[in-house]
C-alpha cells in the first residue's frame, strides 16, 4: 500500500531543478513542438509509425486553432525525429530537441520505457512532455516520479482495476489469465500482466487461480494449459497482442470443447480498431483455413473489455485528411507516404494528446502568460480537463493522466457487437457502471 501514500511528499521536493529563464513572451506567440517518433521498425510502422500518424499533430493544432483554445494568430511548429522505440536514441534526441531546437513541448515515444526516459528528462527542464501510443504502464501515474507528463492514454493499472470490478460485480471469484509477451517494442499484454498482478494484491476478492504465458505454440504444452484452465478457472482473461495469436488460441479452446456454457472469456482491448474488434475471429488471409465457424463458436463466449471506441465514421474522416496533410507543410511526405492506404488508430491518441496540451495551455496562460513552458505548472492545469477527443470522451484526473470509460461489450444473435456495461474510472477507483442491457 505504500504507493498510496508516496505522491504528495515529493510533489513539490522534486521539481526544484535549475530552470533556464523563461524566455519573454512573443507576440505573436511562437510554439514549437518536438516529435520523437517511430518510422521503419517493422513491427512499429504499422501500428504507430511516422507515415501512417505524425500529421495527427497538424489536424489538433488546426482544431485548437478553430476552437480558439490559443490566439488565432499562434504559429505552431513541429520538429521531429526519429527514433524506433530504442531508450538510448530516445534519451539523445530528447536532449537534442530540449537543448538545441529548445522546443516548448515533447511528444514521447510511443512506448513505455523510452518514454520513461523522456519524462524523466522533461522533468530536469522541467519542460511538458505529453504521451501517446502504447505508452500505457500504470507508472505515469506517478506524479512525483514524473511532475511534468499528460497523457490521454489509458493504462494497464486501471484495466486490471476494472477487470477486477467486473469480476466482483458479476461474483465471479477467481479467473485464468492466459497471455503472451514478446520482446517486440509496443507490445501492451505484458504490462498488463504486471499490472493484474498489481491489482490483485491490492484487492480482496480478486484473484488469479491459474496464469500462463504462452510462449510457443507447440501442441502438447497448448494442451496443457488448456487442461490446467479446465481444472482451476471459468472465467479466462486472454491477453494476445497478435491477432492472429487470439484466433489460433480460440481454435484450441474449441478443439478442447471449451466453449460451452460454463465458460466465459475476457478479451481486454482486442484492437482499437473497430473491424478488427468485429472480426477478430476471421481468418482474413489469402489461404483461410476454413475454421471461421469454429472461432465464432468461441468469440460468442467471449466479453470485449475496451479502454477505447473509436468511432469508424469519425476516424474514417480523420483518416482521409491526416494522410492528405502528410502530403503538406511540414512533412512534405508525398513519395514516401504514397503506400498509405490509412492512418493508424493509434495516430487518434497522438490527436488527442496534442488537444490536451492545447487546452492545458489555454488554462496556463489564461493564468500568467509566461508559464506556458513550465512543465510542472502545465502538468498540474491538466488536470481536471474533459472534451471530446478522437478516442471518445478524454477525462483528466489529478494524476494529469486519464480516467478512462470502459466499455464491456459482447456478440449478439446477429453477430453484431453490443455495448453491455460502461465502467468509468475515477482516481484509480471504478466510481460508477451503467448497465446498458
Ligand atoms: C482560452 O479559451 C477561451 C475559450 O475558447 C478563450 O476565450 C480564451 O481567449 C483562451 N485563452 C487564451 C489564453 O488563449
Ligand atoms: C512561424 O515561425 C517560423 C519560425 O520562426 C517562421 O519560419 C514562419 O515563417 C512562421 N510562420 C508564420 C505563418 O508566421
Ligand atoms: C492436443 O489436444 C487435441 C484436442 O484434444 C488433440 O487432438 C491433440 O492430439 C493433442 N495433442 C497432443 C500432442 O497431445
Ligand atoms: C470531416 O472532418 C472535417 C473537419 O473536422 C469536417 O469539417 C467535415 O465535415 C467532416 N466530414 C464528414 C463527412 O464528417
Ligand atoms: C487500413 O487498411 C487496411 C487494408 O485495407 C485494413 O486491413 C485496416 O483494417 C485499415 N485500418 C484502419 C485503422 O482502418
Ligand atoms: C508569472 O510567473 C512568473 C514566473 O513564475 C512570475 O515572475 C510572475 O510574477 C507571474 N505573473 C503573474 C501576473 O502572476
Ligand atoms: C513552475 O511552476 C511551479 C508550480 O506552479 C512553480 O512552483 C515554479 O515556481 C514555476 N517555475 C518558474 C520558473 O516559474
Ligand atoms: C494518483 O495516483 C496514485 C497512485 O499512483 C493514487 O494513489 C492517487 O489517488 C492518485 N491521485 C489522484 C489525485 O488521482
Amino acid at each position: 500500500m505504500l504507493w498510496l501514500l508516496l505522491p504528495f511528499v515529493y510533489l513539490f521536493k522534486c521539481t526544484t531543478t535549475q530552470f533556464a529563464p523563461a524566455p519573454p513572451v512573443e507576440t505573436p506567440l511562437k510554439l514549437k513542438v518536438g516529435l520523437l517518433i517511430p518510422k521503419d521498425d517493422p513491427d512499429l510502422a504499422p501500428k504507430m509509425g511516422y507515415r501512417r500518424t505524425a500529421a495527427a499533430v497538424s489536424l489538433a493544432f488546426d482544431r485548437i486553432l478553430y476552437e480558439q483554445m490559443l490566439p488565432s494568430d499562434t504559429n505552431f511548429t513541429i520538429v521531429w525525429r526519429t527514433e524506433e522505440c530504442q531508450e538510448i536514441t530516445s534519451a539523445g534526441l530528447s536532449f537534442e530537441l530540449l537543448e538545441k531546437e529548445d522546443v516548448d513541448m515533447l511528444i514521447a515515444s510511443p512506448c513505455n520505457e523510452p518514454a520513461m526516459i523522456t519524462s524523466t528528462i522533461g522533468a530536469s527542464f522541467n519542460r511538458p512532455v505529453f504521451l501517446w501510443g502504447a505508452t500505457t504502464s500504470g507508472e505515469f501515474s506517478q506524479m512525483q516520479r514524473f511532475p511534468t507528463i499528460a497523457t490521454v492514454v489509458p493504462n494497464t493499472f486501471d484495466m486490471a482495476l476494472t477487470i477486477c470490478t467486473m469480476m466482483q460485480e458479476f461474483d465471479w471469484q477467481k479467473f485464468a489469465l492466459i497471455y503472451t509477451n514478446t520482446e517486440t517494442k509496443g507490445e501492451k499484454c505484458g504490462y498488463l500482466q504486471q499490472d493484474i498482478e498489481k491489482a490483485t494484491d491490492v484487492l480482496f476478492g480478486c484473484t488469479i487461480s491459474y496464469k500462463r504465458r504462452v510462449v510457443d505454440w507447440h501442441d502438447d504444452r497448448l494442451n496443457t494449459t488448456l487442461e490446467q484452465v479446465k481444472h482451476n478457472a471459468r472465467v479466462v482473461v486472454l491477453c494476445f497482442d497478435r491477432l492472429a495469436d487470439l484466433r489460433q488460441f480460440l481454435l484450441k479452446i474449441h478443439d478442447h470443447g471449451m466453449d460451452n456454457e460454463e465458460y466465459v472469456y475476457i478479451l481486454p482491448d482486442v484492437s482499437s480498431n473497430p473491424s478488427d474488434r468485429l472480426n477478430f475471429y476471421k481468418d482474413l488471409s489469402l489461404n483461410p483455413d476454413n475454421r471461421d465457424n469454429d472461432a465464432l463458436q468461441v468469440a460468442k463466449r467471449t466479453l470485449l473489455l475496451d479502454s477505447s471506441l473509436i468511432s469508424e465514421i469519425k476516424f474514417k474522416n480523420f483518416s482521409e485528411q491526416l494522410l492528405r496533410r502528410m502530403d503538406e507543410y511540414p512533412f512534405y511526405c508525398r513519395q514516401e507516404c504514397s503506400k498509405e492506404v490509412n492512418a493508424s488508430t493509434f495516430a487518434a491518441l497522438l490527436h488527442d494528446t496534442t488537444i490536451l496540451w492545447g487546452l492545458t495551455l489555454n488554462h496556463t496562460m489564461s493564468r500568467n502568460k509566461t508559464m506556458y513552458r513550465n512543465g510542472t505548472q502545465v502538468a498540474l492545469n491538466a488536470a481536471g480537463i474533459e472534451f471530446e477527443g478522437m478516442t471518445g470522451t478524454v477525462n483528466i484526473n489529478g494524476n494529469s493522466t486519464r480516467d478512462t470509460i470502459y466499455s464491456l461489450s459482447g456478440f449478439d444473435k446477429t453477430n453484431n457487437l453490443q455495448v453491455y456495461m460502461k465502467f468509468i474510472m475515477n482516481e484509480r477507483q471504478v466510481v460508477s457502471l451503467s448497465i446498458l442491457f
